[in-house]
């Protein structure tokens, strides 16, 4: 079985000092956790503090995002280099807000998963289809076309690959367990396909309204290796109950 990996996105929520806050009481609510691999990702002005906090603990951190190049005349970007210096383990890419609010193109997550795949940092790939792509009958495709052109660059696979589906984000409306199975399915054989053996080491995580309430019955699946949790990770009670959960179905 894959490790389990369990990651807290804050999107544009705390502020140095609110983040600070949190991350202290992350901390101290995960001493003891083995056996999975947690991190939060929180926004790029709070990476300082939350790695002063988080050093040392077993809570990794990482970025929402990252540039495709080293440095240059990019402004509003962020270098994969000052991430590493900042100790980021994880760089979240491709969210969907980030193609959908932001206009960021598959080519352009494919450029970043490359350099930050050449930079040492442990990529999450998100993908998903919108509402309409599912009533249309086209979540492979759109899934499909989406890491087709991700991973065009790329000599191995990426490490994370989250299914968020962009009607579950924020909704309180999560995928059905089957749907979430046969979305995890689709996107291992995609890897499969493209980089053979080696994927079968990628994990794929299921983002998308998970809560301390539904994770138990996703957790019990073999297909997902772990979650990507937005709202529910801003308080360290849910989040600390969200893992403690699905920990134990994967233990049973
Ligand atoms: P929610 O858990 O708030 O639905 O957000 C999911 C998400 O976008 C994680 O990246």
């Amino acid at each position: 079985m894959r490790r389990l990996a369990i990651v807290g996105n804050w999107k544009l929520y705390t502020t140095p000092a609110s983040a600070r806050s949190l991350a202290l009481e992350i901390r101290e609510a995960f001493v003891g956790f083995k056996d999975v691999d947690i991190g939060v990702c929180p926004p790029a002005t709070s990476l300082q503090v939350v790695a002063e906090v988080l050093r040392g603990s077993n809570v990794a951190w990482g970025a929402q995002n990252a540039h495709w190049a080293q440095e240059g005349a990019f402004t509003g970007e962020v270098s994969a280099a000052a991430l590493k210096e900042l100790g980021c383990t994880y760089v979240i890419l491709g969210h969907s807000e980030r193609r959908h609010v932001f206009g960021e193109t598959d080519e352009m997550v494919g450029k970043r998963l490359s350099f930050v795949m050449h930079s040492g940092l442990v990529p999450i790939l998100c993908v998903g289809e919108t509402e309409q792509e599912r009533s249309e009958g086209k979540t492979e495709a759109a899934l499909a076309q989406q890491l087709q052109v991700a991973s065009r660059g790329l000599d191995g696979p990426p490490d994370i690959v989250a299914y968020e589906p962009v009607w579950a984000i924020g909704t309180g409306r999560r995928a059905e367990l089957a749907d979430m199975e046969a979305a995890h399915r689709f996107i291992r054989e995609r890897l499969v396909e493209r980089f053979e053996n080696k994927a079968k080491e990628v994990r794929v995580l299921y983002g998308g309204s998970v809560k301390p309430e539904n994770v138990a019955e996703l957790a019990a699946s073999g297909e997902m290796d772990g979650a990507l949790v937005g709202g529910a990770s801003l308080s360290a009670a849910s989040f600390r109950s969200i893992i403690a959960r699905a920990l134990e179905r994967r233990r049973l």
